[in-house]
């Protein structure tokens, strides 16, 4: 089955040709970075306008990467839930005429299904059960994925998620949006012991909080700047690294061992960290589990991953009609169209 993929939730307008949801035929990202970067961070009008302009090309050049006519596509797979509506909108519109012009089913997909679903492109052999931990800049889940369309949210972010932290941080350390990738490289050449920062604690053990090392980090900033001290923006990066890190990666394997679980994955654009992959990929060792991450380019926002999940989601008949609507938010384990 051939499943024609549109993404368009934030900042990135993609499209992707997708083979039996584990094999990717062709996929095209136009990502606005550059444009949103001068305003540091993501303006939704403009994202919205970007995605009206871009739509039209990214498929087609999807579809003459993959050598094929839209008559050849058996379904058309795209996000609508969660993101910025307006943008949002604008996927599920041209999926919805693309769908009931050519008579093929429409597959509504969520986000961060997306996302856990980069893996199974990339691991062949991974099925569920397994437990996966999800970071991305609006997102931070503790999930169990007990089938591909049945997950069980057990721990979540209670104020910022894990790239929202990353960015904000990063913003104040003097990096360009969206910072995570700069401090991810500046921790490469730093020291972890040279600066303090707290690891805040939450009621549920499994759940997490990043707002206040987000502001442990900016006040760290604003008092070296009052007292005219130097900071050490690899050192400060490192340490920051290495706190988020360690949140994650303990509170993640502590509930996939509690829950017994053998197999674990990450996904998200904050699993492009190269920290959090190794310290995962250590842990997992230790803990005697086996550890699934998509590649570095499957970990950002992109339309292979949407195709991945769209197959899942049409083998449980999950198929919409001409009323499908965008939604600014909804739970990966609640999902209405
Ligand atoms: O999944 P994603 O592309 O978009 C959302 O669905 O939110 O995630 C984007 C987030 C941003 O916060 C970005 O800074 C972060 O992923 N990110 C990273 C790295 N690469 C991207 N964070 C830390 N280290 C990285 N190497
Ligand atoms: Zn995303």
């Amino acid at each position: 089955m051939r499943i024609l993929a549109i993404e368009s939730s934030c900042d990135e307008t993609a499209a992707a040709v997708i083979k039996d949801g584990r094999e990717i035929v062709s996929s095209v990202v136009a990502t606005q970075i550059e444009e949103h970067k001068l305003y540091g961070g993501v303006v939704p009008e403009i994202a919205s306008r970007r995605h009206c302009e871009s739509i039209c090309a990214v498929v087609a050049e999807a579809l003459e990467r993959a050598g094929m006519k839209n008559t050849e596509l058996d379904a058309i797979g795209v996000t609508y839930a969660p993101g910025l509506i307006g943008a949002l909108l604008v996927g599920v519109n041209y999926a919805k005429s693309l769908a009931f012009g050519l008579g093929k089913p429409l597959i509504p997909v969520h986000h961060i299904r997306g996302h856990i679903a980069a893996n199974y492109l990339a691991h062949p052999e991974l099925e569920p059960p397994y437990m996966c931990l999800v970071v991305s800049g609006g997102h931070t889940h503790i999930v169990e994925v007990l089938d591909y369309t049945e997950f069980r949210v057990i721990g979540r972010t209670i104020d910022d998620a894990a790239g929202e932290c990353f960015d904000k941080a990063a913003r104040a350390m003097g990096f360009p949006y969206p910072g995570g990738k700069y401090i991810d490289e500046a921790s490469k050449l730093g020291d972890s012991r040279k600066y303090n920062l707290p690891k805040p604690h939450t009621q549920n053990p499994y759940d997490f909080s990043f707002s206040g090392l987000k502001t442990a980090v900016i006040n760290l900033i604003h008092n070296a700047e009052q007292k005219g001290e130097q900071i050490n923006v690899n050192d400060l990066a490192t340490t920051f690294q290495h706190t988020v890190c360690r949140i994650l990666e303990d509170k993640f394997l502590t509930a996939a061992h509690e829950k017994g679980y053998k197999k674990i994955a990450l996904a998200g654009g904050v699993a492009a960290n190269s920290g959090l992959r190794e310290g995962l990929e250590d842990k997992a060792l230790e803990y005697g589990m086996e550890f699934f991450v998509p590649p570095l380019a499957l970990c950002g926002d992109n339309a292979a991953m949407i195709g991945a999940q769209a197959f899942y989601e049409y083998q449980k008949g999950h198929i919409a009609n001409e009323n499908l609507n965008a939604y600014a938010t909804m739970s990966l384990d609640k999902v209405r169209y």
